[in-house]
C-alpha cells in the first residue's frame, strides 16, 4: 500500500498533507516516508533473515543523514563509494565493521580512510586497486580485508548507463581472471582476501539476470575452494527493481529472490552481503512542486514547474518515466489533456514529461513527482544556480525538514574572486 495516499481530496504523505509542507517550507521539496523505508528495509531483513546476510543499505540511492540514521536504528550495514559516504555512514552511528566500501577509483586517502574506520572489507575491483590497498595498509600497520569484485559478463537487461556487470562494463575483474587476482589477494601481506562481490546493474525486473550472475558466482566458489583457497564471504549486490507506473510490470519478489539466493549458494557457513538502495528508499519518497505558469507552444502546451532537472535528473539523463499527479485530488470529471511538464533550466532536456495527461493546472498549484526517494535529491546539482531543494521526512503525523534550503549568501560564500580579475 502505498503511503502517499489522498485523503479527503488532499494528497498525504502519512498522515502529513503535502500542501501544509509546501506552505511551510516552500517549494520545490522533497518529502520522504520513513514508515515506508522501514517497511522496504524489514521486507529484505526478514526475507533474508536466516541466511546469515546483512543487508548493507547502499548510500548513493538516498544519502541523508536522517534516511542514514533510520536505516542504521533499524540494523541496517552501510555500502559506500566514496569518502564522503564512509564519513556520512560514520556521523550516524554505524560501526565501520557495518560499511562496506565499493568503486573503481578509489584513492589513497580514501583507502586511509576507510582503514582508519575498520570497514567490514574493500570490494577490490582491480589488481591495480589491491596492490596500492596492500601498500597502504602496510603503511598504516594494518591489514585490510578484501572482497574480489568480479564482473560476471551478465545482461542485467536494464539501462545501458546502470548496467554494470557486462564484460564493457568498467566495473570489477573479468570473471576469467578473477582467479588469479584472489591467488594475488591472499598472498599479500597487508590484505585479508575474505571473498567476492559483485553487482550487475540496477532497476533489475526479472530474477533472471541474478540467477545467471549467482550461477557464475557459485560456480567461481567451487573453483575457488577446489585449488585450495578460503572462501568465507559473498556480496551479492544491489536490490531489485521498484515501479515508476502502474504499467510498469511487477518487480521480482524479495521473498523469491532470496530464496533463490540461497538454493544457489547453498552453504551457511557464508557470510552474505547484499547491497539495496533503490528500493529501499525510491517509493518512499516524492518531489512537491508548484506550477509557475502553464504555457501555450505551437501544437503544444507545457506546464512549467519550480522543479527542474538540477533537482530530479532522472528523466533528462535516463529517459526515465515518474508519474505525476496533483497535490489537489481531481475530480472524477475534470477534463484531462496532454502536457508536456518541464522545468525552468534553459535545456530543452529539462522536461520532466512529454504529453502527459494531466487536469488543467494553474500558478501556484501543487503537484508531485512520484517514485521520488532513490537517485533523485542524491544526484541533485545547482545547475543555473539553482538551490538545492530541502528534504523533509514524515513519519506518521510527524515530520521535520533534514536537510534545509541553503541560502544563496552560503553558496556564494564558498567561491573567492582574485583581485586580478
Ligand atoms: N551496489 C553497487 C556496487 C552499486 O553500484 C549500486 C548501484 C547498488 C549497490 C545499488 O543498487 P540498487 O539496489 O539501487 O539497484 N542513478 C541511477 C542508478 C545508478 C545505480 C548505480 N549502482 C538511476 O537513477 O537509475
Amino acid at each position: 500500500m502505498s503511503v502517499f495516499n489522498y485523503i479527503d481530496g488532499e494528497l498525504h504523505a502519512d498522515a502529513v498533507a503535502v500542501k501544509s509542507i509546501a506552505a511551510s517550507v516552500g517549494t520545490p521539496v522533497y518529502i520522504y516516508s520513513a514508515t515506508r523505508i522501514a517497511s522496504n528495509f524489514r521486507r529484505y531483513r526478514d526475507a533474508f533473515e536466516n541466511a546469515n546476510c546483512t543487508i548493507c543499505y547502499s548510500i548513493k540511492a538516498n544519502s541523508n543523514l536522517a534516511v542514514l540514521r533510520l536505516l542504521n536504528r533499524l540494523g541496517a550495514g552501510f555500502d559506500a563509494v566514496s569518502g564522503g559516504e564512509i564519513h556520512r555512514a560514520l556521523s550516524v552511528g554505524a560501526p565501520g565493521g557495518m560499511i562496506v566500501f565499493s568503486g573503481v577509483g578509489k584513492t589513497r586517502p580514501e583507502m586511509e580512510l576507510a582503514l582508519a574506520a575498520g570497514v567490514r572489507h574493500f570490494n577490490v575491483e582491480s589488481v591495480q586497486e589491491l596492490l596500492r590497498l596492500n601498500e597502504v595498509s602496510g603503511g598504516m600497520g594494518k591489514i585490510a580485508r578484501v572482497a574480489v569484485r568480479v564482473n560476471p559478463d551478465v545482461d542485467a537487461r536494464t539501462h545501458t548507463k546502470v548496467s554494470t556487470g557486462r564484460a564493457e562494463d568498467k566495473f570489477g575483474v573479468p570473471i576469467a581472471a578473477a582467479r588469479s587476482v584472489y591467488e594475488r589477494a591472499t598472498e599479500l601481506p597487508n590484505v585479508d582476501c575474505v571473498g567476492l562481490a559483485m553487482h550487475i546493474g540496477s532497476q533489475i525486473m526479472s530474477l533472471e539476470p541474478f540467477l545467471l550472475a549467482l550461477r557464475k558466482l557459485a560456480g567461481l566458489v567451487r573453483e575457488l575452494r577446489a585449488a585450495g583457497l578460503r572462501v568465507r564471504s559473498l556480496d551479492v549486490g544491489g536490490g531489485v527493481g521498484i515501479r515508476y507506473s502502474p504499467d510498469d510490470p511487477e518487480p521480482p519478489d524479495v521473498g523469491e529472490y532470496a530464496r533463490m539466493v540461497r538454493r544457489e549458494l547453498d552453504d551457511p557457513q557464508l557470510e552474505l552481503e547484499l547491497e539495496p538502495g533503490r528500493s529501499i528508499v525510491g517509493n518512499a519518497g516524492i518531489l512537491a512542486s508548484s506550477v509557475v505558469l502553464r504555457k501555450e507552444g505551437a501544437g503544444r502546451d507545457f506546464l512549467v514547474l519550480d522543479a527542474a532537472m538540477n533537482d530530479l535528473v532522472r528523466p533528462a539523463m535516463y529517459g526515465a518515466h515518474h508519474d505525476i499527479v496533483p497535490v489537489s485530488e481531481p475530480c472524477r470529471d475534470s477534463a484531462i489533456a496532454p502536457i508536456d511538464v518541464v522545468g525552468p533550466v534553459c535545456e530543452s532536456g529539462d522536461r520532466f514529461a512529454a504529453q502527459r495527461l494531466l487536469p488543467k493546472l494553474e500558478e501556484g498549484e501543487l503537484v508531485v513527482i512520484k517514485t521520488a526517494g532513490a537517485y533523485c535529491a542524491a544526484m541533485a546539482s545547482e545547475y543555473n544556480s539553482r538551490p538545492l531543494a530541502p528534504e523533509v521526512l514524515v513519519s506518521g503525523s510527524r515530520w521535520a525538514v533534514v536537510r534545509r534550503r541553503p541560502r544563496m549568501k552560503e553558496s556564494l560564500a564558498l567561491e573567492s574572486v582574485p583581485e586580478w580579475t
